[in-house]
């Protein structure tokens, strides 16, 4: 797994396929002969969007980006309400980048897929201008000072975000942390964000795992809804 955090192709899930490391290597190895196309990974994703491969773009108005689809509770909510858009969910662990894609097949939902893969590497898998809006809810906050570097969102990736963004599109986060909330509007402002407050896709009502959990503890969240 540590090779893929730098590697964003490398196959983290083949070369286990006979250890008893992780069980959900497995899984998704079988996934991978029944339903190829709801979660992809490794060099598959290198050339994803080539030619319909695995799924054909152009029936679609939008594609939009969840970076840490978890268990893929706001990526089948936003396919659900959005037939028309495509939803890629994006997450880092194997266990949740299976169960987000076996939710969207027990939802039934065919626009929407899976990518095992490290959202600091963006810019290899999108190009320019291409995404209609990127989610992100709760991303991990790494509050000790020591583990800072870990924080997913920053000056560069905002940066990087907004190149992939086409004019118009969306940024979406959700944090539980004043702190993560500020420093990204501060660096979604320096980026040449604008905060105008609405998203182009159904949204209203919209939930995740870690919201449900912090509603339920009556714990405050911030919101904040930028376009390029
Ligand atoms: C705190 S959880 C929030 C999950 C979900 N969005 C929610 O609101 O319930 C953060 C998620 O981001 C994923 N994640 C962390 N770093 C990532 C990265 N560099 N690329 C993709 N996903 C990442 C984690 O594996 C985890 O599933």
């Amino acid at each position: 797994m540590d090779r893929f955090l730098y590697d964003p192709f490398y196959d983290s899930v083949s070369p286990l396929k006979d250890t008893t490391v992780n069980p959900y290597i497995k899984k998704i190895l079988d996934l991978d002969q029944s339903k190829p196309s709801v979660l992809l990974y490794g060099q598959k994703l290198k050339d994803w969007k080539d030619h319909g491969k695995f799924f054909d773009l152009s029936t679609y108005s939008k594609l939009c980006l969840e970076i840490g689809s978890y268990s893929g509770t706001t990526l089948v909510d936003l396919a659900s309400r959005n037939p028309d858009v495509f939803f890629i969910g994006m997450d880092i662990t194997f266990k949740r980048v299976y169960q987000s894609a076996t939710a969207l097949l027990k939802a039934g939902l065919s626009n929407a897929s899976v990518f095992l893969y490290n959202a600091l590497f963006l810019d290899k898998i999108f190009p320019k201008s291409f995404l209609d809006g990127v989610v992100i809810f709760f991303p991990d906050p790494w509050t000790k000072e020591k583990k800072r570097k870990n924080r997913l969102v920053s000056t560069k990736f905002t940066q990087g975000i907004y190149t992939l963004l086409k004019p118009g599109a969306f940024f979406w986060l959700r944090t539980d942390q004043l702190f993560y909330y500020e420093d990204t509007k501060n660096y979604l402002e320096q980026a040449g964000f604008k905060h105008n407050g609405s998203l182009s896709i159904n949204h209203e009502g919209v939930s995740s795992s870690f919201n449900t959990t912090f509603n339920l503890k009556n714990q405050q969240t911030y919101e904040l809804i930028y376009t390029k």
